[in-house]
């Protein structure tokens, strides 16, 4: 039975989103179909095409009561869009349907489990948010809710849990059967954790540890979790609130985290060993990642930042989109991220120079720029002396331009997209340290209209930019300029899909 409340979202979003030109949206990033999107969710398999659906308000390009949008795949590139999932509709979810995940249980129906909204108006007037994990069975298209939701309540909290601060649960399935997931929670401390339920069927769930702490470490809350093996580590996944900066590693405020360590399954005892920020640039927030049929683990965000996201480009009807998949691997104790390869075979018009001088004039190169391009340049030291900067400049145009520079004795990127033609104040720049190979850097960058996803030195480094040159007028050019002397090596496709 679809809900008045879902159907009135559907006939909305079916009336209103044909009228959005695709020029107004990028070329193969996922967006809404109309309004606004947060969080990625539910992002699995169902019946061998990858589903994945996001945190949604139709109405409006501003948050407001959560809803889920839907999208379906072949190849992660190119996504079908499908009808709203869920709306906020029920006892158990009437303020909002926030985040969660989704996966195929045995009998072949889709599973989503998500956390279910409710605010509450106490004696003294103020409003109260009670937060609770709910679940919805359906058949890739329409979903039923649970009757007997939630299927996770404050009954099942361990001591000094807050029940305001306990939400966006990913789930998985072991190779026994036994489901499991990861809730987001707030502990006594004020700061964040990470719980573990387990289930046999998924509307039954019992905690069964608290799987790491933030200890006030790592910003506050903790929001959502991902949990899983790859390539001998243990990986935890974690969306910090209020991030205290630390040297170039994290930035203040909304923080991508990624905690490396051993999971003792059988005690149920993860050991956190390293930490790391997920992605070094400006938009990228609450991470969820799938494993694919060939075993590819592959990770999707919310490509925009709570800080700056109410700082729109006029005019917009769609506001937020996804990075791009990214496959990961953990390699020398870091976290690894490539663009998904189907990325691959988007590519056309290849362009390609080697050994190129760059000095301190501007230079351009016949056939290297685009709006929807992936530009590699590899910069190295032209000779014995060591280059001051590097800089590449992309989306140029005009006065408009985003720069990536390079300090090889420092190794340190700075990105700057404070000309990139957003007319808001909002923070343009982020630095961040690559790793020392002699004044080599290796740069890939990935545009699609409206964003620039780079990555250093093969994947030991992802930075994520979302670039509002201008709606309908996006800045193509790309120039190289160095102090001192550099070498360069620039490979060039248009993206086409
Ligand atoms: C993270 C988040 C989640 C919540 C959702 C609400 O961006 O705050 O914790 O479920 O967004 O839209």
């Amino acid at each position: 039975m679809i809900s008045d409340t879902l159907q009135k979202a559907r006939d909305f979003e079916a009336k209103y989103a044909p009228r959005i030109p695709d020029s107004e949206r990028p070329a193969f990033h996922v967006t809404g179909a109309i309004g606004w999107i947060n969080d990625p969710n539910g992002f699995s398999l169902y019946k061998g095409e990858y589903h994945l659906f996001f945190q949604y308000h139709p109405y409006s390009t501003l948050w407001g009561p959560m809803h889920w949008g839907h999208v379906k795949s072949r190849d992660l590139l190119h996504w079908e869009r499908l009808p709203a999932a869920l709306a906020p509709d029920t006892d158990a979810d009437p303020d909002g349907c926030f985040s969660g995940s989704a996966l195929e249980l045995a009998d072949g129906r889709q599973f989503l489990l998500y956390t279910g909204v409710r605010r509450v108006r106490q004696e003294d007037g103020s409003i109260r948010e009670y937060e609770t994990q709910c679940a919805a069975v359906g058949d890739g298209v329409d979903y039923e809710k649970y009757p007997g939701n939630p299927v996770i309540s404050a009954d099942d909290l361990p001591e000094g849990s807050s029940d305001r601060d306990f939400r966006d649960p990913k789930i998985w399935q072991e190779e026994d059967g036994t489901l499991c997931c990861v809730v987001g929670s707030r502990v006594a401390d004020g700061s964040g954790a990470v719980l573990l339920y387990e289930s046999t069927d998924g509307f039954h769930w019992h905690y069964t540890a608290t799987l790491d702490a933030c200890r006030n470490q790592y910003g506050r809350m903790w929001e959502c979790p991902d949990f899983f093996p790859l390539d001998g580590t243990q990986v935890l996944l974690v969306s910090p609130q209020e991030m205290r900066p630390e040297g170039l590693e994290f930035h203040a405020g909304y923080g991508s985290l990624c905690l490396l360590g051993s999971y003792d399954k059988n005690a149920r005892r993860f050991t956190r060993e390293r930490a790391q920020a997920i992605d070094y640039g400006i938009d990228f927030y609450a991470p969820q990642t799938m494993l694919t049929p060939d075993g590819r683990r592959v990770m999707i965000a919310w490509m925009q930042n709570w800080t700056t996201a109410s700082s729109q480009p006029n005019g917009i009807r769609c506001f937020g989109e996804m990075t791009l998949p990214r496959e990961l691997h953990v390699r020398d104790g870091r976290l690894i991220q490539n663009p998904i390869r189907e990325l691959e075979s988007c590519r056309t018009g290849r362009v390609a120079y080697e050994n190129v001088t760059v000095d301190g004039r501007e230079l351009t190169l016949p056939g290297v720029q685009g709006g929807i391009i992936d530009l590699t340049v590899t910069v190295c030291p032209a000779g014995e002396a060591l280059y001051r900067t590097f800089t590449l400049k992309l989306a140029a145009d005009g006065g408009r331009f985003t720069s990536v520079r390079y300090k090889p004795s420092e190794n340190i990127v700075r990105v700057d997209r404070s000309r990139c033609g957003f007319p808001h104040d909002i923070v343009h720049v982020r630095e961040f340290c690559v790793r020392p190979r002699d004044g080599e850097l290796k740069i890939r960058a990935v545009l699609d209209r409206y964003s620039a996803e780079l990555f250093f030195n093969d994947g030991e480094q992802a930075a994520t930019f979302v670039l509002y040159s201008e709606l309908n007028a996006p800045a193509e050019g790309v120039s190289f300029q160095a102090e001192g002397t550099a070498e360069i090596s620039v490979e060039k496709y248009d993206l086409v899909l």
